[in-house]
């Protein structure tokens, strides 16, 4: 678990280095903290639930303890912070010597067994962020990036790509949820099986060029589509398309970490989009999005009956599987992962960007909060968050495990996801 957290600092650090320094004042994400804020957050979450929480240890910088304690969910109508943030935050030297002070502190300290509760918590969380930092730097102008040299190839659409078919999934059980001892955040338990009807889901996510054809026929302009939510959030954003497209003199692109790339080179990525355009999608081609236990039963069930812990069996998940863990930090071609298809014959379903479920985030029978971080879920089961499931590009290996869920708001456009469709039972 020590080298855990340690290589988990270092991939931290690989990702900071890829903001210029001046940019790290920016907020790319406008309700969101500045980036500097997250420098001092991970170090200040893991000492004031380990150094401060557990061992009792004196604090050294109480000032900065609390500046970096925690986080923002706004809801996604609130207006923009006004305050000046290079007025509020320290400089960043100062920053980086409070991280630095805290990693040697900890460091002397990690192998306590009074902290092996807690470290896989402060590790996961330091994860988590890592996405979250990741698909926050997409937002960020190209000239305040430097791309890493030496990312691993994208791999190419195989010559015959597996095509998008409707998969027949039948009745049976879904097993959602995690047993095992090992730590998993409170919304993982407990776990338990759910019956499902029979249902027919796609083979693969939905691609940009299946969405522009949504675009096209001008989905954006008729609220039969929409949920009266979503055409309230068209309305109000005047969104004519996902919001990592643009379009400048009739040639389209799509936004990624680094750099724009012509529509044409992005066509057969799936369609990065939110919950509420992914539902409208779906029901303009007369479908809908799966549930959560849809998605585990097609993803992780057998037809004997039983269930994996991936969708091709029990290997670890590796870059032949699935684009996961920040190997490539792009997406691939839908279906240029057949070794990751599940025992139903379901292609991409962890990988490659989160998948939006049509379930919103809610505790399973029996939840109960984690007693050192009781918001971590709770605060957050109020029905306007849904489940993603699955991983994206950016999601380290660690997280993509079965009982994993994300959740984010039906507007917010930021998240790496993708999505797919269920029909009508005939
Ligand atoms: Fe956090």
């Amino acid at each position: 678990m020590k080298h855990e957290l340690e290589a988990a600092w270092e991939e931290t650090d690989r990702i900071f280095g890829f903001v210029a320094e001046d940019a790290l004042l920016a907020r790319p994400i406008p309700l969101r903290q500045p980036l500097l804020f997250y420098v001092g957050h991970l170090p200040a979450f893991a000492w004031n639930h380990l150094g401060r929480g557990v061992l009792n240890l004196p604090a050294f910088a109480p000032d900065f303890d609390a500046l970096f304690e925690a986080g923002i969910d706004p809801p996604d109508d609130a207006e923009p912070p006004r305050q000046d943030d290079a007025a509020l935050w320290p400089p960043l030297d100062a920053v980086l010597a409070f991280r630095d002070r805290i990693r040697s502190e900890l460091g002397r300290v990690l192998g306590e067994p009074a902290l092996a509760e807690v470290l896989p918590m402060v590790l996961e969380h330091e994860l988590v962020h890592q996405e979250t930092l990741l698909y926050m730097l997409q937002q960020l102008p190209a000239a305040a990036k430097r791309p890493p040299a030496g990312l691993a190839a994208t791999p190419k659409q195989p010559a015959a790509p597996p095509k998008s078919e409707r998969v027949r999934v039948p009745a049976g059980l879904a097993r959602l949820g995690a047993a095992s001892a090992e730590f998993v955040w409170d919304n993982e338990r407990p776990e338990h099986d759910v019956q499902t009807e029979a249902f027919v889901i796609d083979s693969l996510p939905v691609t940009h060029r299946e969405f522009r054809e949504f675009v096209s026929a001008g989905g954006y302009d008729d609220p039969r589509f929409w949920t009266e939510d979503g055409w309230r959030w068209v309305g109000q954003t005047r969104r004519a398309m996902p919001h990592g497209w643009s379009t400048h003199a009739g040639e389209w692109s799509v936004a990624t970490l680094f750099r724009d790339v012509p529509f044409d080179e992005a066509a057969e990525w799936p369609a990065s989009v939110t919950h509420c355009e992914a539902q409208a999608f779906a029901r303009w081609s007369g479908a809908r999005l799966p549930s959560e236990e849809e998605f585990h039963r097609a993803a992780f069930a057998t037809p004997d009956g039983g269930a994996r812990p991936h969708p091709w069996g029990d290997a670890p998940p590796a870059l032949a599987h699935a684009n996961v863990g920040l190997r490539r930090l792009r997406p691939a071609p839908v279906g240029a992962h057949p070794s990751g298809v599940s025992a139903f014959g379901v292609h991409e379903l962890v990988g490659n960007g989160w998948e939006w479920t049509g379930s919103p985030f809610r505790p399973f029978p029996g939840f109960s909060p984690l007693a050192r971080y009781p918001g971590y879920s709770a605060n957050f089961f109020d029905d306007r968050h849904f489940v993603l499931l699955g991983g994206s590009w950016a999601t380290p290996l660690r997280l993509v495990r079965r009982s994993f869920r994300n959740w984010f708001q039906p507007h917010y456009p930021y998240v790496i996801t993708k999505f797919r469709r269920v029909y009508p039972n005939r």
